[in-house]
């Protein structure tokens, strides 16, 4: 079918709402590089595509972060908020709409899909005893309750799992807990929460997850849970709380992640409201629009088995797929603050290009849920034949020659037009692998053919032709096909190193390196001065980057706020 023949796809993508109590690092960033690659090529491709995210704002470590700081929780969200938009521009991660889950839309949305659910009889409540900090006036999660691991008598262990063997169990289990807020002894209270009654769900989403929404890998995992059985979930935490308040129930907030996820909603809202889009036509249930979630394998119950069910029951499609990845680990091992390779998004922009870690990333994603490790040796040396060896090589040996020869423009004809047709058709397949998120697959095929551009290049020798009276056509249209080449590795570079594509644009004096841009062969054309478009990656700015990183954690290493969750 004909481009100018096929309708556009409506396509809503998200990726998960990051924490407002945290600075972006490279785990997160392996996310929303993932992500923004996937929207810039479906945009590429002319589809009509909205990328939406979101702070996701509510919850006790946010409440209490902004207490330690002596700031209201509202001025912590903003700040970090603006931190947060900062890092994604650095790195290229381009959303149409950032939003906050603590916002009027949010509320909106979080209230309408409670009270469907609630109307429908889908909420349960009951009394359950939790611990309770009788100094802060606060129930507390496990994660704030420390204490002796009952089995292997380890102290100072967190009240769900114990770091040194491994044990789970209740915080009532600990020996001598305390709570990590105040260190006073917690009481156990009792009192009353709302519960999403998940297994009036379960025809429905054991269906939903055979339906091809997940990875075979994670919907493997998911019958796994289903199997051993599941139970109604508790949406409702006590005051006091950095939340919503729920419908009629006062000094009842809604758990941050029953407003997380929909979170979604509420940021696609404000950029329908914004641009005059049908929200409708994205979140009825007979839309025909496609909606992407793309998250970490640790939440994938929320985004695979709660949302759709929640969604379902209160009468909004639900997703077309969950779209899961593994973890960041570096050089082999999980991210280590002491080791300083725990490395957040600023401290790496200070001393390394973003495009190499998104090209880097790219290399090595699949659409599978596997770990990516990022060898810091390994990535040197990727970045820098790939990226710099191969690509910018075919336009910095042409360029020159052009600019000296065709006065600045490509030869009036091409000389190789089986071999630019070539490069061309490569083009539909890359395309099917950017599709199925297998951006490995497609970053060694564009380099299979950077390679094939270098070849031809050598082979013709265009600087030893060069200096032969009368030759100078020839050499032009070399280089004119050298340039022909690059472009098309441009092109379908654009999704994965958009700020190399824009100065490649540049030099290639084009209104645009989208997709279908690349069937118009450049005869006759303009190009612009040559400017290096990428320098190599130098090792050490690399270890400068493990240093800052690794005297970040010395400088923090007082805070008594234990680590991340809600
Ligand atoms: O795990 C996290 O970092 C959560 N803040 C992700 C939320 S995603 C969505 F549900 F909002
Ligand atoms: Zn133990």
């Amino acid at each position: 079918m004909s481009n100018t023949a096929r309708q556009s796809r409506k396509i809503l993508v998200t990726s998960a709402l990051p924490y407002a109590n945290g600075a972006i690092h490279l785990g997160h960033l392996l996310e929303y590089i993932q992500t923004d690659i996937w929207v810039r090529f479906q945009k590429n491709r002319g589809q009509e595509c909205h990328y939406v995210c979101a702070d996701d704002a509510h919850g006790t470590a946010i409440m209490l972060r902004a207490e330690q700081e002596g700031i209201s929780s509202e001025a912590l969200i903003e700040r970090v908020s603006r931190e947060h938009q900062q890092d994604f521009a650095t790195f290229g991660v381009a959303f149409d709409n950032y939003h906050s889950t603590h916002s009027a839309e949010n509320r909106y949305f979080s209230e309408l899909i409670y009270t469907r659910l609630r109307d429908k009889g889908h909420i349960a409540t009951r009394d359950i005893e939790q611990m309770y900090d009788p100094v802060k006036g606060l129930f507390l999660a496990d994660r704030f309750i420390k204490g002796t691991c009952p089995k292997c008598r380890t102290d100072d262990q967190y009240g769900d799992i114990c770091e040194a063997c491994g044990a789970t169990y209740t915080p009532a289990e600990l020996i001598d807990p305390v709570s990590a807020i105040s260190g006073a002894t917690p009481e156990v209270r009792s009192s009353t929460h709302f519960f999403f009654k998940l297994p009036d769900f379960a025809d429905f989403m054991q269906g939903w997850i055979n339906e091809g929404h997940v990875q075979p890998q994670i919907r493997n995992k998911l019958m796994e849970w289903f199997e051993s059985g599941f139970n109604e979930w508790d949406i409702s935490r006590d005051a006091p709380y950095f939340g919503f308040e729920i419908p009629d129930a006062p000094g009842k907030y809604f758990y941050v992640w029953l407003d997380a996820p929909i979170g979604y909603l509420a940021s696609f809202k404000q950029l329908c409201e914004r641009e005059g889009l049908d929200f409708d036509s994205y979140w009825a249930p007979d839309s025909d629009a496609e909606v992407y979630h793309f998250i970490g394998k640790d939440i994938v119950y929320f985004h695979a088995l709660f949302w759709p069910a929640m969604l379902f029951g209160a009468d909004f499609r639900t997703p077309t797929a969950v779209n899961c990845h593994g973890f960041v680990t570096v050089n082999g091992a999980k991210m280590s603050k002491s080791r300083g390779t725990f490395i957040k998004a600023a401290t790496y922009a200070e001393h390394l290009n973003p495009e190499y870690l998104r090209y880097y990333f790219a290399a090595k994603l699949t659409a599978g849920v596997d770990d990516l490790d990022l060898n810091l040796e390994d990535f040197t040396a990727r970045v820098n034949a790939d990226l710099v060896g191969k690509v910018v090589n075919i336009a910095s040996r042409c360029a020159g020659f052009v600019k000296k020869l065709g006065d600045g423009r490509l030869a009036g004809h091409c000389s190789e037009p089986e071999m630019v047709a070539r490069f061309i058709a490569a083009g539909d397949e890359i395309a099917e692998d950017f599709e199925r998120r297998e951006f490995g697959r497609a970053m060694r095929r564009v380099m299979e053919l950077a390679d094939d551009a270098n070849v031809y290049i050598a082979e013709q020798e265009p600087w030893v032709l060069a200096k032969q009276q009368g030759r100078e056509q020839e050499v032009l249209e070399i280089c004119s096909v050298g340039i022909n080449l690059f472009r098309q590795l441009m092109v379908y570079l654009a999704p994965v190193v958009p700020a190399m594509a824009e100065g490649a644009r540049d030099f290639l004096q084009l209104e645009t390196l989208d997709w279908h841009s690349r069937h118009e062969v450049l005869i006759d054309h303009p190009i612009a001065r040559f400017k290096p478009l990428m320098t190599r990656v130098e090792p050490d700015r690399i270890e400068a980057m493990i240093d800052a990183s690794r005297r970040i954690w010395w400088k923090s290493r007082n805070s008594r706020i234990p680590p991340g969750g809600p």
